[in-house]
């Protein structure tokens, strides 16, 4: 995976209004304090097309602004025919994510690229996902921010050593 060009991200979730558009300004907070803002490319996108075109979720808003965040993204819908091509890798947050997007692949090359974010998680053990905070109260919102931080910590970690990053 040693190339000069951009590293590709693109984090999923159901709706596009809570995970995934946190995860992925999470995940642009630590590149930009990394210096590495250049070498990545970072989008997110839903299953559902309930939301498109929406900001996220007002509770999810208002939580990242309480972490020192401002959510922005436009929810739009996973495309297969578009996006297994254009990102390197799809990041999930959870089992039934993972399940319908590896359904939507066309071959083992777009298969591989799927991984589910929880794996890079390393302050939270025997924690496999990142739980869907929408049909439940204000501290599924705390919580959501704090697996993300941790697993996008840990998603930079490895694709430092593994794109050899400095
Ligand atoms: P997300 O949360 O997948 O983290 O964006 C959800 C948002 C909306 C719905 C489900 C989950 N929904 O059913 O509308």
């Amino acid at each position: 995976m040693l190339n000069k060009g951009k590293i590709k991200l693109l984090f999923i979730c159901l709706g596009n209004i809570c995970r995934s558009p946190a995860a992925e300004e999470i995940m642009r907070q630590l590149v930009l304090r990394a210096g590495l803002e250049d070498r990545f490319q970072i989008d997110s996108a839903g299953i559902g097309s309930w939301h498109i075109g929406q900001l996220p979720d007002p509770r999810m808003r208002q939580t990242g602004e309480k972490f020192g965040y401002r959510f922005t993204h436009h929810a739009r819908q996973f495309n297969p025919s578009i996006d297994f091509e254009r990102f390197d890798l799809i990041l999930v947050m959870d089992d039934e994510n993972y399940r319908t997007i590896t359904g939507m692949a066309a071959n083992q090359t777009e298969r591989d690229k799927i991984k589910r974010l929880a794996r890079y998680m390393t302050r939270h053990d025997g924690q496999k996902d990142i739980p869907d905070p929408y049909f439940g109260g204000m501290d599924g919102f705390d919580r959501t921010i704090v697996l993300l931080e941790d697993a996008c910590a840990g998603l930079l970690r490895h694709l430092r050593q593994e794109y050899t990053l400095i």
